[in-house]
Parts: C-alpha cells; structure tokens; sequence
C-alpha cells in the first residue's frame, strides 16, 4: 500500500506534499516523510505515526525548496519505525526515493549491493532503489532509475529525485498505481487523484512499465526500454472526488448516512423507467446468453457483497455461481473456460489480489466485468466492462457506502442476466424492480433515529467477544457485521451460519456473550429462529435484526433493533445498516479513530 507523492514548480514543495499525504493517508499511517532540494542539497524529515506528526515536525522545523517527494507508509517490509519511513537514500544521501509496492528479490539485491560496499540504513525493501540507482548512476538519473527498475521483480511505484539532477523527478511504475498531475509551471505525481486535487483536474494515468519525467514547464514520458511514448491528458470530475469531511467527525459516519443517495445514483444511473441500462457493460446480450458459470472474487467487504451476489445470480438468472477470495482464487489453478464470465468487485479498484485474480483471467481469455468504485482503476481499465458503483470517494478504511452499492449493483446484473436468459418473465422482474425504489427511504428511516443502537453499544463496548449469526441472504451481513466491528473497534468477532453454528462454534456461548441474530422476514426465518433458540438456550445475549411488526422475536431476544420490511433479495442492504452503526459507536465509545484503524489502510495495493 503507502501513499507517494511528489512536486516540481515554485511553490514550497512541503506544503504541497504535506497535503497531498493528508489525503492519502488512507492508504498507510505507520509512518510518514517527505525529501526535497532545497538550494542544492537534498534535506529530508521522515517520522514514525501518524502525518499530523511530520506536519508538527514541518511547522517547528520547516523545509524550503520548490521540488520534493513525499510518502505515507503501510509497513510491509521492516517495522514501523523511523528508520523504516520512507524516504528513502543512497550511501550518500544524494538520492532519494519513495516506493509504494513490493520488491520481492530486495534479498537477493541487497546481498550484492552489500557486496559491493553499500551501506543500508533500514530493514525495508525499497531501500535497495536508492543503492542500485546510485550502482547504476552515470550522470543520468532517468538512465540510472530505468536500469534499476528492470532488475525489480515484484510491484513499485517510485518516485526519485537527486541533488545531481534537481531540476526533474523521476517516476516509474509497474503494479503500484501512479498518475501525473499537470499544471501551469508546475507538476505533480501521486499515488491517486485526490492527492493533486487541490492543485490540477489535469491528469495522466501510467500503465504498468512506463515513466515520466517530471520537469517544472514539461513532463516525457517512456517505457521501460526508454522509447518516448505519448500519453492522453483526462480531466477528473471535481464532483466524484469531493473528499470533505462536512460536518460528521469522521468519514466512516459521513459515509454511512450517504448510502441513501448513493442507492439513489444507482437507480437513477441504471434504471431507465422499467429498463435497466449499463453504459459500459461492453458485454454483448448474445455473449451473456452463452454464460454457463459465474465467478466472483473479491476482498474483504467487496468479497462479502459477492456472496449476496451469488443468491441473485443463481435465483434471477439460473447461472452457476462461485465466489472466491482473490488471493485463494489465483493459486488454485482454477479452471477457466470459455463460457464462464468473471465478475471482479472493488471499491478501490486497486486491490492488488483482486487485479492478480482479474489478469489471470484475462489470461486464458475470460471476460471480465468489474463492479468498481474508482472509474479510473487499474481494475476498470483492465476489465471487458464494469459497472460503476457510483458512491463518491470512500475515505473512511472501513468500507460502509460502497458494500451497499456493491450489492445493488450486483441486483441489477443479475435481473438483466435473467431477462436475457428468459428466466426472469416481464411481470416478476417488475416486481423485483419495485422494492428497490423504497430502498433509499428505508434505509433513510434505519439513519433517521440510532439512539437505540447507540444505547446498545454504550452496554456492550466493553465486551471481549461477540458472535454474528445469519442464513441464507444474510450469512454474508453476519460476516460483514463481524468485519466491520474487529476492524474498528478491535474487538474480536466472528460471522457464522446459523445453522452451522451448533456444529461447533457454539461452545463459545456464555452469559457474557452478544450474539448479534440476522434474522429479518425471509422464506427460512423459522429456522434461524429455531438457531436462535439454540443461543438463548445457553444464555447468549441476543442481539436480533429483525423486520419491523415481528413480535415474535422478542421471545427470544434481549434487544431487537428493527428495519423496515423488504423482500427478502434486498434485505442484506437495510441489515447491514445498524450493524455498521453498531460498530461505529463502539468504536467511538472506546476512543478510537474510527478513519484510520491501526494496522490498515483503505487500498491493499499489495499481494
Ligand atoms: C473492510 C474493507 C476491506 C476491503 C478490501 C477490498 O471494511 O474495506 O476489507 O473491502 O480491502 O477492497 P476493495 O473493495 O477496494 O478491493
């Protein structure tokens, strides 16, 4: 992951940097630092924790210079340390380097470097950049930074810059997104767009073996063998990355109470009166009729929302259906054929597990469609066709608006597939398509009073453990429940089928126990009731999710948190609402930084 940034014009470089990290600190917070040049010498400040604390270390012991690089850390390689922040130098410190990726032959590389005299100041992998660059140095840093990049095996984004060349940063990429940021006199380079929007909506998008120079008036770029190639300028839409807090003290928060219009933007963006309408599915509806078999694969919150999608695919459009975690799904050998579609889910669409999964698809000539937030992706760009969520910027690292989105993506892809395979007749998909405009209002009343689930996590935040059990459609809100609380509020959780439960795991059970119960109306309530039985039997406290007017359930609950009625299919999108406040609140009576939870960050850009 980490987040690299980088800055050549006349104003203060630091000042830029240090705004550009702020909004990438979603991607790593372990450490942070930043180099530039400042009246020929190369000058650095780099510190462990948080940006705000390099912001501190900046104002009492500020940086002059109009060229600089900056990086905010997720530690792979090395601990979190001082020393271990990037940047990074050679054994003069008259290069530097930040480095967002991993090299998987920094071993092998470093062995030799030492070899041959070089002296390394940490224990990370990107430090063998800087040594190989000065290795390779003959008074040109972009000859001397091409060479290097092609011995590294693994994913880099690099950004370089050097006292012996201060008017130019090098960059390269291959696995690790960069773009380039151009200005008026003045350019810039960051791992992602909000980073330079301050400054430019102007923006080239590297691909994977390409460089750039960046100079203060111009910017060439290449490929890695050092022919000069031509880039396309985009413009960002301001609007899609509008990334203020508002008024909400963090993101996740903000994020929640968006899901309402977020629902909205997807109907509005894919329903055109009683049609359904994708602009860039680049699918043919001959080829999806030939689609035997599905496979999904995703990560974390993304992975979740596929196993929801699944229960569409296979009721709506009769279409075998897996779902993978990508980072399983790309080791198995699995077999790829020609009438199997893979469907790849990402909020980021920088997941690197997930791009792996997507390329060894396209590798045995699969087609890809994607469900993807960020329009601009490696993942967008590298799939047959995508379907975008739509749901603005998510800043906060636990995922809440996009998962929503997601699913009701996925609902959608799933009714069309139906029409086309003539599964779906016109009166029932019309009658799928009605509950789903009653889906924002609900959702609106779910967000319009959480008093109640704030008292909830004011009684329960201080317990160790707590169980999610769900069935069916909603088996994936109990691990999505359960992911969103141990992410935020550290507490251990675990997510589990219902009916598996008493296989086992319900040894865990005691009096102390809260044992959240998923269980809104649905064709197999009956037997989650019975589950929950089996809970309360032994005591657990009984946390039920439940429709609205189900009295039922306080038979065997402790507390009933209600949602308003829903078919069954769209149920997990109104389930996983008070589970995501659930969690926010205990993570907030516990005084925690709900944003930026320790050990993560928001795009897992490495395998
Ligand atoms: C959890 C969370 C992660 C992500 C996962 C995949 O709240 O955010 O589990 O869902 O890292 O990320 P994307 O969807 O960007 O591929």
């Amino acid at each position: 992951m980490c987040g690299i940034v980088g800055y050549i014009g006349d104003k203060l470089a630091d000042s830029v940097l240090i705004v550009g990290l702020e909004r990438l600190e979603y991607r790593g917070y372990d450490s942070a630092g930043v180099a530039v040049i400042e009246e020929g010498e190369l000058i650095y400040r780099k510190k462990k924790g948080k940006i705000k604390i390099l912001r501190e270390i900046l104002e009492k012991n500020p940086v002059g210079g109009n060229i600089g690089i900056g990086h905010t850390r997720w530690a792979t390689h090395g601990e979190v340390s001082d020393e271990n922040a990037h940047p990074h130098f050679d054994c003069n410190k008259k290069i530097a380097v930040v480095h967002n990726g991993i090299i998987e032959n920094y071993i092998e590389l470093k062995e030799e470097l030492i070899k041959k005299g070089h002296i390394f100041s940490s224990t990370t992998d990107t430090e063998v950049i800087a040594h190989l660059i000065e290795e390779n140095f003959n008074g040109d840093l972009f000859e001397a930074t091409r060479k290097t990049v092609k011995l590294l095996k693994g994913a880099f984004a690099i950004c370089v810059i050097s006292e012996k060349e201060p008017d130019k940063i090098v960059v390269a990429r291959f696995g690790s997104p960069l773009i380039v940021g151009i200005g008026k006199d003045e350019n810039f380079v960051a791992s992602d767009v909000p980073a330079l929007l301050p400054h430019t909506k102007s923006f080239v998008y590297l691909k994977d073996s390409e460089m750039a120079v960046l100079y203060k008036d111009k910017v060439l770029f290449f490929d890695f063998d050092g022919n000069k190639i031509e880039k396309k300028i985009e413009r960002a839409s301001v609007e899609i990355y509008d990334v203020d807090k508002g008024d909400y003290p963090y993101y996740m928060l903000k994020e929640i109470y968006e899901q309402p219009e977020v629902a909205e933007r997807i109907l509005n963006d894919k329903l055109k009166g009683d049609e359904i309408f994708f602009e860039n599915l680049n699918l043919s509806k001959s080829f999806l009729s030939k689609v035997k078999r599905v496979i999904i694969h995703a990560c974390g919150t993304s992975f979740h929302a596929g196993l929801v999608g699944r229960f569409f695919l296979e009721k709506f459009a009769r279409v075998y259906t897996e779902v993978d975690i990508s980072s399983e799904f790309r080791y198995r050998n699995p077999l790829l054929e020609g009438d199997t579609l893979m469907i790849a889910i990402s909020q980021s669409g920088e997941t690197a597990d997930t791009i792996a999964g997507l390329r060894e698809a396209k590798s045995k000539f699969i087609k890809v469609l994607s469900i993807v937030n960020q329009e601009k992706s490696t993942i967008a760009r590298e799939s047959d066709g995508i379907i975008p969520i739509k749901a603005g910027p998510e800043i906060g690292v636990a995922s809440t608006k996009a998962y929503t989105g997601e699913i009701l993506c996925l609902y959608l892809f799933s009714l069309y597939l139906g029409r086309i395979n003539y599964v779906v007749g016109e009166e029932e998909f019309k009658r799928y398509l009605k509950p789903l405009r009653d889906i924002p209002m609900k959702i609106r009343k779910i967000l319009s009073d959480t008093s109640f689930i704030e008292e909830l996590s004011d009684k329960y935040h201080k317990s160790k453990d707590f169980i999610f059990l769900g069935r069916g459609i909603n088996y994936p809100t109990a691990l999505e429940g359960a992911l969103k609380l141990k992410e935020i509020s550290y507490i251990h959780a675990t997510g589990y089928p219902a009916g598996e439960f008493k296989h086992g795991p319900i040894a865990l059970i005691n009096p102390n126990m809260p044992c959240v119960c998923i269980s809104p109306k649905s064709e197999i309530y009956d037997k989650m009731f019975s589950n929950i039985k089996e809970v309360a039997a032994r005591k657990g406290i009984i946390i039920s999710v439940a429709t609205e007017g189900d009295e039922k359930i306080k038979e065997v609950s402790k507390h009933v948190i209600y949602i308003p009625d829903i078919i069954e299919e769209l149920s997990p999108v109104l389930s996983i609402i008070p589970l995501q406040l659930l969690s926010y609140f205990i993570a907030t009576k516990l005084g925690l930084d709900v944003d930026k939870p320790r050990n993560l960050a928001k795009s897992v850009t490495v395998e």
